[in-house]
């Protein structure tokens, strides 16, 4: 029987009809069978075995495709409703109400029973005798995020080794295991998701298996029981019965398939193995139901004599089966063409479809080979700007989705938390509409998409009367960054206790007016996945035209200030070798046209023209891709763990400075982005991290003029309880005889140095109990030394817990997680911001006088300095201006480590609109050092 085509809203009245037609054909065949049985002329020597009735349920209902009762849509209670739960009028909303509904309604949503009972104009009648309202002013409506794919539970927050069950190394190819075997009902991260509006998840094992098992969906919220198995949503019947009685309609099965570097490095040992492991498999399960339909060829023919008593069966094998009859969603990750290719043939020999491919960053240079997929073409589940991590992610493009979606594709947008915090899987939608997918498809990928390629297109997706009471009440459009739950309901369960929300500009409540990627998006597919990212366009003088606003530097160079020009941005400014020489209306600078003749002529269309922001930490500049150690620099000595070989001399410290790669891809996508300095520390393990460079990541070498900004930034410690290292108490004692000891070689000079304040010493940690103890070594070495040390805490997930200490101590904080999350048991106290805190801890850090910088912690986070910025301006509502939210990635950072005025003195020109609008895109950056203009 081929599998049924992928349950999609087409194809769902399809499905309907087949199983009618199905339910017709059983009775006909029942009524042959009954005749056939009594008359057999040939007089069979065996009886009917006493469960015969039992076997042909089992016959008639092994290819049963699984869908809803017919009358599903009849209820009038979920399966899932909590009792006691009121029913929730929700009055006055703007309602996006799913996928190819079109567009989105006015009025009003009555939740029930756990169930949408009706949704626009809602009248007195309509209204149950006990209700509790809430006025949503207006305010748009969603329905739930489904994240199709999390590892919530399984890889558990914070990362404890009793608590991480998602992969198992016991063999390559295991379709018996099952990811609700190892869900943890512990995990920090439910809490956090549901505030960010996600109330379903597809619960996926780990990837390091060929077949890494079943895998579950889940709705978020805590439950009466405080069980796994509660948490579970239409699970299908194998998973507290192996038996084969058949229950219809049957319910979709899920399940995890990985190919590629995975399976590869963790078990296998190359793709080929790999491969054999699927088809070894598949052939395993095709045996089983070739077995299976031969076995119920003879009993339905009534050749009872002709078999065994039992149906043939495997336990070990059994969900494979059930892919092979379409029954089963196969989750796919999958990343290159090489492994497509390699899947879609196991499809096409074997005879099922995978649902769909997740990571699939290059899924966008193959769209007609995804298309040779047996069945149906797969959907793809992808990240924005998550990329380039590992060799197979190397080619990976934001504009992936807008050029899949373009090719016929579904698009979905995934976390694979804690891959990336689920909480903020809208952001990724948000990051794809912004290059280039269409808006109600972006809000689609993490809603209706999801939820109709699982198979729950019947209760999950939309706003609709008869859909389950999972809804996401937003304090902006949705689309907009930012956009922050202001309730969530989960099966008619208002998730926030007591959420704190903001009153959001009126600009946020449309759909931002994204940018033009055209040209972006076809570079990448022509230069499969490898577009140039040297601007090739460079210019000696400019006259940017139609600029609506300049930031500047106040006199000290120190902070941002900002000169608005008349409304409509008629502004200009003249730049000739990197120095602005007039910037005014254009009457005011109208000479310089006759005196620059070569002048470039930039029409920003209402744009503005910013200082360069510097991005710090994660490994940029010195690791091209973080999993393939020969793109890198390599992990530094860890002196206090490990023996270092005498020949590199006494005591050394590396400087990040001798390791520094130029033309990095990250690096230079930071750059087209606005990022026009960068800070960067060894890699390292251990306690010691070396000392740190500053460099413009638009140089082409670091001996191009003005590449290098300053050679020795800050000298940087890591103090945690998670890498290799001694106790945390054991690098305390090490960092205070650092600075109070007499120590030979190069580590004692710059410790010295780090005592004596003449160079900035960065700790790293995220623990408050660590950094307490910093203060007080602080206060320990300054009066042994009368030194003043200049120390900055890099990390501080937990800085929020001494911000009136530390600004008392003038110590500053770089946050390397804007958007925090507890991943560490010694970081796990974060200030988690709206809806679940009143501010956030940027906020709380400056109200007490904190200097706070933003960071990152992976190198391809850099090109998203400004949305991160821009975030903190946008939760802060009010009370952060966005010249305070621009010296958090520029002028802070600039202060804290010491650099000097002069080091950052880029600027960049952005189109179309204000510095952290969606509308606006870098036009040209202006380079002082380098005395020139690169145009994008
Ligand atoms: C809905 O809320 C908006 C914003 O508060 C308000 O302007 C509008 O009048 C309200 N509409 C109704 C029908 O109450
Ligand atoms: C076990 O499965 C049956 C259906 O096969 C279902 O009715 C029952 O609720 C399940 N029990 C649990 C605890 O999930
Ligand atoms: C922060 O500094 C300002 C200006 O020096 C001062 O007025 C204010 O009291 C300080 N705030 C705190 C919490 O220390």
């Amino acid at each position: 029987m081929k599998p049924l085509l992928r349950d999609t809203g087409e194809g769902r009245p399809r499905h309907y009809s087949k199983l009618l037609l199905a339910a017709a054909a059983s009775l006909f065949l029942a009524a042959t069978l009954f005749f056939h049985h009594k008359s057999n002329p040939h007089g069979s020597t065996r009886h009917r075995p006493m469960h015969a009735d039992e076997l042909l349920k089992t016959c008639k209902a092994r290819n049963v495709i699984p869908g809803p009762p017919s009358d599903f849509k009849l209820r009038k209670v979920s399966d899932r409703f909590a009792p006691g739960t009121p029913a929730t009028y929700v009055k006055n909303a703007t309602i996006w109400i799913g996928r190819s509904e079109g567009t989105y309604e006015h009025g009003g949503i009555l939740l029930d029973k756990g169930i949408i009972v009706k949704v626009g104009h809602i009248t007195a009648a309509d209204l149950p005798a006990k209700y509790e309202t809430i006025d949503a002013k207006g305010a748009w409506v969603t329905p739930g995020i489904f994240d199709m794919h999390s590892h919530l539970g399984v890889d558990a927050a914070p990362e404890l080794l009793g608590s991480e069950d998602t992969n198992s190394i016991a063999g390559v190819a295991q379709p018996w295991l099952r990811s609700i075997d190892g869900l943890n009902t512990h995990d920090d991260a439910y809490r956090l998701s549901i505030s960010g509006g996600v109330t379903t998840a597809l619960i996926l094992p780990g990837s390091a298996n060929a077949i890494g098992g079943q895998a579950y969906v889940i709705k978020l919220r805590p439950t009466a029981e405080r069980s796994p198995s509660s948490m579970l949503l239409e699970p299908p019947f194998t998973l507290n019965s192996s038996a084969k009685t058949p229950l219809l309609p049957n319910r979709w099965r899920h399940m995890k398939h990985a190919c590629g570097e995975n399976p590869k490095r963790v078990y296998s040992f190359s793709r080929m193995d790999t491969q054999w492991s699927f088809r070894k498999a598949y052939n395993e399960a095709r045996k089983i139901k070739e077995k299976q339909d031969k076995f119920c060829a003879k009993i339905e023919a009534g050749l009872w004599n002709e078999v065994s008593d039992e149906y043939p069966e495997d336990l070990q094998w059994e969900a494979l089966v059930d892919v092979l009859r379409g029954r089963t969603k196969v989750n796919n990750h999958c990343y290159e063409a090489v492994d497509f290719d390699q899947q879609i043939r196991l499809t096409n020999e074997f005879k099922f479809s995978i649902s769909s491919f997740h990571h699939a960053h290059e899924a966008y240079l193959v769209p007609d080979l995804l298309k040779k997929m047996y069945g149906a073409p797969p959907a793809l589940a992808l990240f924005a700007t998550y990329a380039r991590y590992k060799r197979e992610a190397y080619r990976g493009t934001e504009f992936a989705p807008r050029i899949l979606s373009d090719a016929g594709l579904q698009v979905v947008m995934k976390s694979d938390h804690p891959g990336l915090d689920s909480r903020f899987l809208l952001y990724e939608a948000q990051q794809a509409h912004f290059y280039g997918l269409d808006s109600d498809l972006a809000l689609a990928s993490v809603t209706t998409t999801p939820a109709e390629l699982q198979g729950f297109g019947h209760r999950l997706g939309y706003v609709k009367s008869g859909y389950d009471a999972d809804i996401v009440l937003w304090d902006s459009h949705p689309l907009a960054l930012g956009a922050t739950p202001k309730q969530v309901f989960i099966d008619g369960i208002a998730q926030l206790k007591s959420p704190y929300s903001i009153k959001k500009p009126a600009e946020f409540q449309v759909a931002p007016k994204v940018p033009n990627f055209d040209k972006e998006a076809k570079d990448a597919v022509k230069y499969d996945g490898l577009p140039p990212l040297l601007p090739s366009n460079k210019a000696v003088s400019a006259m940017f035209t139609n600029v609506r606003k300049f930031y500047g530097r106040d006199s000290t160079g120190t902070s941002i200030t900002s000169q608005e020009y008349a409304e409509g941005g008629s502004g200009v400014v003249v730049v000739v070798k990197g120095e602005v020489l007039c910037k005014g209306l254009a009457s005011e600078c109208a000479e310089y046209r006759t005196l620059y003749r070569d002048l470039e002529e930039i029409d920003l269309e209402g744009g503005v023209i910013a200082p360069g922001m510097l991005t710090y930490g994660g490994p940029i500049g010195l690791t091209e891709i973080e999993a393939e150690s020969s793109t890198s620099d390599g992990v530094e000595f860890a002196p206090i763990s490990q023996k270092i070989p005498k020949l590199i001399g006494k005591n050394p410290l590396m400087q990040a400075s001798d390791g520094l790669q130029f033309q990095g891809r990250d690096t230079l996508l930071a750059y087209r982005n606005g990022v026009t300095a960068a800070v960067t520390a060894p890699v390292h393990s251990g306690f010691i991290g070396g000392l740190s460079v500053a460099f413009s990541p638009g140089a082409v070498n670091r001996l191009a003029k003005g590449a290098i900004l300053k050679k020795v930034a800050a000298l940087h410690v890591t103090i945690n309880s998670y890498d290799e290292q001694p106790s945390v108490s054991a690098q305390i004692a090490t960092l205070r005889n650092l600075l109070l000891g007499d120590i030979e070689g190069d580590i004692g000079k710059y410790f010295r140095m780090a005592r004596d304040g003449e160079i900035p010493l960065v700790v790293d940690t995220d623990n408050a109990d660590v950094i307490a103890t910093l203060l007080d070594l602080l206060d320990e070495v300054s009066q042994l030394s009368r030194s003043k040390i200049k120390l900055i805490i890099s990390g501080g997930a937990e800085a929020h817990l001494l911000a009136k200490e530390l600004g008392q101590a003038g110590v500053g904080v770089i946050l390397t997680r804007p958007r925090p999350f507890p991943s560490f048991w010694s970081g796990k106290e974060i200030l988690p911001g709206l809806p679940l805190s009143k501010e956030g801890a940027v906020p709380a850090l400056l109200a007490n006088n904190v200097t706070v910088g933003l960071g990152i912690k992976e190198s391809w986070q850099a090109r998203n300095a400004w949305f991160d910025a821009a975030w903190v301006a946008i939760e802060a509502g009010g009370t952060l201006d966005k010249e305070t939210a621009l010296g958090l990635v520029s002028t802070n950072l600039e202060k804290l480590l010491g650099l000097e005025v002069e080091t950052n003195q880029d600027l960049v020109a952005w189109h179309g609109g204000d510095v952290f609008d969606m509308s606006s895109k870098v036009a040209a950056v202006i380079s002082r050092t380098r005395e020139q203009i690169d145009i994008m």
